[in-house]
């Protein structure tokens, strides 16, 4: 049998608005977060996690995994990072106590493609020894400095249980002596941009390229959601799928910022359809036809199918068409 990551498939688009960080150690907060709206949780056993609470904590994550009602939510665990003394008891623990009620593992700070394969063995032999055939967990590779932004083309293609590429600002601030302590918003002294550009498109660049979502890191200010709207805004708009909250007055404003407004999403299904016919035999088979005041061709619906698509996903539905006048 090979022993390798092996492909499974395509692996499922989960939805990933806003992610919530909830600390395994609470068992309070493990109860709260079930219900709330957020798309994902994440119980944590890393850095939210004291170092002597953390054989509690996993625990308690393996009882709120089993015993919780997760219904609907995307349901991930985060490890300690290979560095650590903690990473394979957590692995060991949490999925031979909760293996089939968990959809992905989050490793953090991770640096090369060998840590994410190294993940990936450790999950095919649970899995196998479990006999949960099929189970499949996926991955989510958090990048959280200089080493592993730049290996991370290589840690993108590293394994096909790989779900996402998550952005860690606040260690990834440390790491390269950012001048701030301030989470998602700009450095003083840097007024000539966005300091996290960069950073941003080369994860987006890596997800993207191996069919993977890109999700954006915590803003700490959780009182500040009118700065969390704007952070969360500017990737957004750069094409990530959603970003972590880390307070229940958060979550709301992710899932719509992530979302496409409700007038981006109708004009996205009128593209479609319009360029559906224009291409047809009875539209005439044209490639490139006006929508209005708009040229529309291939591109254009390739454009619209990704809205559409999300669109759909958060619910969104076109209103239906106005009646004849009285
Ligand atoms: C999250 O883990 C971060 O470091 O920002
Ligand atoms: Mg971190």
């Amino acid at each position: 049998m090979p022993v390798g990551p092996q492909p499974s498939g395509p692996r499922p688009q989960r939805p990933r608005r806003s992610c919530l960080a909830v600390p395994g150690s609470s068992a309070k907060m493990l109860a709260k977060a079930q219900g709330l709206p957020a798309d994902q949780v994440f119980l944590d056993l890393e850095d939210s996690v004291a170092p002597l609470a953390k054989p509690d904590a996993r625990k308690n994550v393996v009882a709120a995994l089993n015993d919780g009602d997760w219904s609907g939510k995307t349901r991930v665990v985060r490890v300690n990072d290979w560095t650590t003394p903690w990473t394979y008891r957590d692995v060991v623990e949490v999925v031979e106590g909760a293996g089939q009620h968990l959809d992905a593992v989050m490793l953090p700070k991770v640096q090369s493609a060998d840590q994410v394969v190294a993940l990936d063995l450790l999950l095919t032999q649970i899995e196998r020894s479990l006999g949960l055939v099929g189970a499949s967990i996926g991955i989510e590779a958090q990048i959280e400095n200089a080493r592993g932004l730049v290996a991370v083309d290589a840690v993108a293609a590293a394994s096909p249980r790989l779900e996402t590429v998550v952005f860690g600002p606040a260690d990834f601030m440390a790491s390269i002596n950012m001048k701030s302590l301030v989470v998602g918003e700009q450095p003083p002294g840097y007024d000539v941009g966005d300091a996290y550009h960069y950073i941003l498109m080369r994860i987006l660049m890596a997800a993207r390229t191996y069919d993977l979502q890109a999700i954006d890191g915590p803003y700490l200010q959780i009182r500040d959601v009118e700065g969390f709207r704007r952070v969360a805004g500017r990737s957004a708009a750069l094409g990530f799928d959603g970003k972590w909250v880390l307070h229940p007055g958060q979550i709301e404003a992710a899932n719509e910022v992530f979302s496409p407004r409700q007038q981006d999403y109708e004009h996205a299904e009128a593209i479609l359809e319009a360029y559906e016919h224009a291409t047809s035999e009875a539209g005439g088979m044209r490639g490139a036809v006006m929508l209005g005041e708009e040229m529309i061709d291939e591109a254009s619906r390739k454009m619209a199918l990704v809205v559409a698509a999300k669109g759909r996903a958060a619910g969104l539905t076109r209103p239906p068409p106005a009646g004849p006048p009285e």
